[in-house]
């Protein structure tokens, strides 16, 4: 998607260890006209399919999911990150590793948001090793669901995740696709 390619390009700072940092529109400070161009994007991608819930992680996937919600004219649920060992009974939990981070939180999500009537697409702003989708997806099945599709903001080709879980036979689309990134350059990938 041109327009996020060009804002990466222009407010884009890359950080040691792969990290791009994108704070001043996408995970700090929101800027909502181009959240709502990327959900059009995505409408546009995913408009044919049946889609009646939108699922991500907290906290950055939760602006765009909720613009993507909108479009769609379906709820959002955002999937919890609990440090507790100590979790209510009526939930579905699934442990989720963060390369980025160095730790693991216990994602959670109420039984009575996520079912098996779900035909879910699931959103997020970065996708890296691909640990929150692979997440986010065993939460769905727990619930006798259905993933119709991933889509996210930006993906990091060469962190390998959306790769691998298209070969899993996952379907993703990312509006912007990095293939490579050293201190001064980010290169797309063609899409
Ligand atoms: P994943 O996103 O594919 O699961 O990979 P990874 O485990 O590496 O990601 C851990 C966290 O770091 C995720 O956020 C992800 O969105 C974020 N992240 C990964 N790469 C980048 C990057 O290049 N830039 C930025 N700004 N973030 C990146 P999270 O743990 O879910 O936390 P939150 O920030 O959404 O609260």
């Amino acid at each position: 998607m041109k327009l996020l390619e060009e804002r990466i390009l222009k407010e884009g700072e890359v950080r040691p260890g792969g990290i791009l940092k994108v704070d001043g529109f996408l995970n700090h400070r929101i800027d909502p006209a181009l959240s709502y161009a990327m959900a059009e994007e995505i409408k546009r991608l995913y408009g044919q399919e049946d889609i009646n819930k939108i699922l991500t992680i907290e906290s950055s996937g939760i602006a765009l999911a909720t613009m993507v919600a909108w479009v769609f004219g379906c709820p959002l649920v955002f999937v919890k990150k609990s440090r507790t060992k100590n979790i209510a009974q009526d939930v579905w939990a699934t442990e989720i590793p963060s390369f980025t981070h160095g730790n693991t939180n216990t994602a959670v999500v109420s039984k009575e948001y996520l079912g098996s009537e779900d035909r879910v697409l699931l959103i997020d702003d970065f996708l890296a090793t691909g640990a929150a989708l692979v997440g986010l997806q065993k939460l769905v099945q727990m619930a006798g669901g259905t993933v119709v599709g991933a889509a996210v903001a930006i993906e990091k080709e060469f962190q390998g995740g959306g790769n691998a879980l298209r070969a899993a036979g996952m379907r993703i689309e990312s509006l912007a696709k990095i293939a490579a990134m050293t201190d001064d350059s980010i290169r797309f990938a063609e899409q």
